[in-house]
C-alpha cells in the first residue's frame, strides 16, 4: 500500500485526511510534530517514514491583514519549508510530490479568467507579495528538480478555500472563516455585525473535503509540469456570502460594512478546464449552500474551541 506523508495535517485541508476513503497508507503531521523550516529534523521525520509521495500542504496561511503585516514571514517562513521538502524528497526517493500554489500567486494585471500560463507574468497584488513569492518559487523549484533530474513534483492551484477547522482569528484569518465566527458571536450577543470592506469584492470558494478529493484524484491523473487551477469556479461576491451565512446562522441583526479595512483585488476568477479536461466533474464539487451549512454546523459544536480562539 503506498504511504503519503501529508504535511500541514492539522489544518484546514489536512485535517480532511484523518477520515478520507483511499487505500494509501497516511501520515498526517504538524508544525507541533515537525517544524519544516528545520531541515535536519525533517530529514530525520522523512527518513523515519520513508514516504512514497508527499502532499505537501504545510504553509504560513493567512488572509489580506495577516499577509502584510507579517510580509517577511510569509516570504521566509514558506520559503524555507518548501525548500526543504522538495530537497528532501529529492534526495530520499520520494516518487512524487504535489504542492499548493493559490490564486494569490497570479499578476495583479492578468488576462481572466486566470490560467496557469500566466502565472509568471508580472508581479501579484501587493497585498500577497511575500505569500506569492514563496508560492512562485515552490512552482519554480519544481519545475527545475524535475528538469535536471527527472522528479515528479506537481503543484495545484486552490482559490479561496473554506470548511470545518479553519483558523476563527478575527484579524489573521479568510473571509468565511471570519464573517461565520462574527455572525456567530453577534447573535450569541444579541449584536450587528461589522465586516470589512463594502462586500461589493468577488470571489471563488471551495470546500476542503473537495479539495482533498481532487488532491487524490491529481495522484492518479496528474504528472505534469505545469500548475494546474483545481478550484470551484462560481463567482460570489463577498456581500453574496454574508447573506447566505446570516441565514444559515440564522442572524437577524443589522450588517455594517467598515470601509476602512482592507478589501484585497477586486475579483481574480479563475481557469480549471484542465482539470474538467482531465475528468474532474463540476458536479463533484459541494453545493456551497450546503458546503456552508455542514461547516457552521461543525463551528456550533466545537465553538468556543477553535483555532484563532483557543
Ligand atoms: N486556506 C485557503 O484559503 C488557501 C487558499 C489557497 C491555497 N491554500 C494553500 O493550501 C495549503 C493548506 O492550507 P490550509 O488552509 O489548510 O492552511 P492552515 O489551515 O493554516 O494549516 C496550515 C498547516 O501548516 C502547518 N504549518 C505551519 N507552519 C508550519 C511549520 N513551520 N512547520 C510545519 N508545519 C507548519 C500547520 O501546522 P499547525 O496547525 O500544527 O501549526 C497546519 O497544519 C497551504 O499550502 C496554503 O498555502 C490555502
Amino acid at each position: 500500500m503506498p504511504k503519503i506523508l501529508v504535511t500541514g495535517g492539522t489544518g484546514l485541508v489536512g485535517s480532511i485526511f484523518k477520515n478520507i476513503n483511499t487505500t494509501h497508507e497516511l501520515v498526517l503531521v504538524g508544525s507541533s510534530e515537525q517544524d519544516l523550516r528545520d531541515y535536519p529534523s525533517t530529514r530525520t521525520l522523512i527518513t523515519k517514514h520513508r514516504p512514497d509521495i508527499i502532499i505537501h500542504l504545510a504553509a504560513k496561511v493567512g488572509g489580506v491583514k495577516g499577509n502584510s503585516d507579517c510580509v517577511a514571514d510569509f516570504y521566509g517562513d514558506n520559503t524555507r519549508m518548501n525548500t526543504n521538502i522538495l530537497l528532501l524528497a529529492h534526495s530520499l526517493g520520494v516518487k512524487k510530490v504535489l504542492s499548493l500554489l493559490s490564486t494569490c500567486v497570479y499578476p495583479d494585471s492578468a488576462t481572466y479568467p486566470l490560467t496557469e500560463d500566466q502565472i509568471h507574468n508580472g508581479p501579484p497584488h501587493p497585498s500577497s507579495y511575500g505569500y506569492a513569492h514563496a508560492k512562485r518559487m515552490l512552482d519554480v523549484h519544481s519545475r527545475a528538480l524535475r528538469q535536471q533530474y527527472g522528479c515528479n513534483f506537481i503543484t495545484a492551484v486552490p482559490n479561496n478555500l473554506f470548511g470545518p477547522n479553519d483558523n476563527y482569528d478575527l484579524e489573521y484569518s479568510h473571509v468565511i472563516p471570519a464573517i461565520m465566527r462574527k455572525f456567530h458571536e453577534a447573535k450569541l450577543k444579541n449584536e450587528n455585525v461589522i465586516l470589512w470592506g463594502d462586500g461589493s469584492s468577488l470571489r471563488e470558494f471551495t470546500y476542503s473535503k473537495d479539495l482533498a478529493e481532487i488532491l487524490l484524484f491529481l495522484l492518479e491523473h496528474y504528472d505534469e509540469p505545469e500548475p494546474i487551477n483545481v478550484g470551484n469556479t462560481q463567482e460570489y461576491s463577498i456581500k453574496e456570502i454574508a447573506e447566505i451565512i446570516a441565514e444559515i446562522v440564522d442572524f437577524n441583526g443589522e450588517i455594517v460594512w467598515d470601509t476602512s479595512k482592507p478589501m484585497g483585488q477586486h475579483r481574480k476568477p479563475s481557469n480549471n478546464s484542465k482539470l474538467i479536461e482531465l475528468g474532474w466533474r463540476r458536479e463533484n464539487y459541494t453545493d456551497l449552500r450546503k458546503a456552508l451549512t455542514e461547516t457552521y454546523k461543525w463551528v456550533r459544536l466545537n465553538y468556543p474551541n477553535l483555532r484563532g480562539i483557543t
